[in-house]
């Protein structure tokens, strides 16, 4: 299948959710072994969550049709209604999910600064002492809020000693679980070993169009099944996406490094436009931010300057655009990026401008 970016002419940044299933993808959908996933189950299914339990090194895995969904259910299953969740202020399961943590799986979120995605341990720590009812611990990694901040592997296993001294289960977000493993040099495995259990999404950098993971123990995976028929998120002949993630897993991962390098030569072009627009010393993973209040536009005037010119990307705030590189951002795609931000930034400020 073509790139998005060739195929339309447009070079979507917005997210790596953008990403369009392989031609592999396609042909292993079509002769997937199937089963009613919400009977006796579904082959395709079963040998998919035991590839995602293998690779994060937990004992069991299941198919979920969301990373929210994959959140929601650890989250039922660890911790019980008025029980704290404690997260980095900056984590996606608070900025994004919060409908989800609060009013169905009834927590009561307890937000903890922190730096790069990493909790300020000491906060932590007291949070937890004064808290009447902990619950949860949730990590992120790669954090995307953090502009895809892989969190050092030190900090995950001190966390996860601190929830064990105190009883508490540790999930980990690994919605770019791979793209941190890569960054690091690390099996997955090696990440997921400091928590409990841990989501991690096929439908993102690995390009399969629909699905996540949620792996841990047997008995919390068995909880988690159950959870997931209440929330509506058992599905039938699921088998038909879970084949794209099985190549998404075989063939997907390694790939991931080509979209980090792509990052970076984007953070890096950018500076020698506008040295204050980005720090391609952050760049770790696949993720972008770019902050430009110190330049001559605001992040929507940026915005829409670059999609006049068939590139999009998100403003993530007042003075804050988010870039996500994946499979379909090529050379071409970072050099007509590239060309798109020049361009704007030779333009006056857009109030003594006509409109994009
Ligand atoms: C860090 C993180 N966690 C969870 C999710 C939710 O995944 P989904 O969109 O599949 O629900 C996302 C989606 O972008 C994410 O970036």
């Amino acid at each position: 299948m073509n790139a998005t970016s060739s195929r339309e002419g447009i070079v979507d940044l917005r997210s790596d959710t953008v990403t369009l299933p392989t031609e592999a993808m396609l042909e292993r959908m079509q002769r997937a072994p199937l089963g009613d996933d919400g009977r006796e189950g579904d082959p395709t299914v079963r040998e998919l969550e035991a590839r995602g339990a293998a690779l994060t090194g937990k004992e069991a895995g299941l198919f979920v049709p969301s990373g929210t969904m994959g959140n929601l259910l650890a989250m039922l299953a660890h911790a019980e209604r008025g029980m704290d969740v404690f997260a980095d202020g900056g984590a996606h399961l608070f900025n994004s999910e919060l409908g989800s943590v609060v009013t169905i799986a009834g927590l009561v979120p307890k937000s903890m600064p922190g730096r790069r995605g990493a909790m300020d341990e000491a906060a932590l720590e007291e949070a937890i002492g004064v808290s009447s009812r902990p619950g949860l611990i949730a990590m992120e990694t790669t954090h995307n809020g953090a502009g895809g901040a892989v969190v050092p592997l030190s900090h995950m296993a001190r966390i996860h000693a601190l929830g064990q001294a105190n009883g508490i289960a540790v999930h980990l977000d690994g919605a770019r679980l791979f793209n941190a493993s890569v960054a690091l040099g690390v099996p997955a495995a090696r990440i997921a070993e400091h928590t409990d259990s841990v989501m991690v999404c096929l439908s993102k950098g690995l390009s399969a169009p629909v699905g996540s993971l949620l792996c841990g123990a047997a008995a919390f995976i068995a909880r988690a099944r159950g959870l997931r028929k209440l929330v509506g998120g058992t599905m039938r002949q699921s088998g038909v996406v879970a084949a794209a993630g099985l190549v998404a897993l075989d063939t997907m991962i390694e790939r991931l490094r080509e979209d980090h390098a792509a990052a970076k030569r984007l953070a890096t072009a950018l500076t020698w436009l506008d040295p204050t627009l980005a720090d391609p010393g952050q760049v770790q993973t696949n993720i972008l931010r770019i902050d430009v209040a110190g330049s001559s536009h605001d992040a929507a005037a940026w915005a829409a300057g670059v999609k006049h010119q068939g590139i999009l990307v998100q403003a993530s705030g007042p003075a804050q655009l988010r870039l996500v590189t994946h499979r379909h951002i090529d050379n071409e795609a970072v050099a007509r990026t590239i060309g798109a931000f020049a361009a704007v930034r030779r333009r006056p400020r857009p109030t003594d401008a006509a409109t994009y």
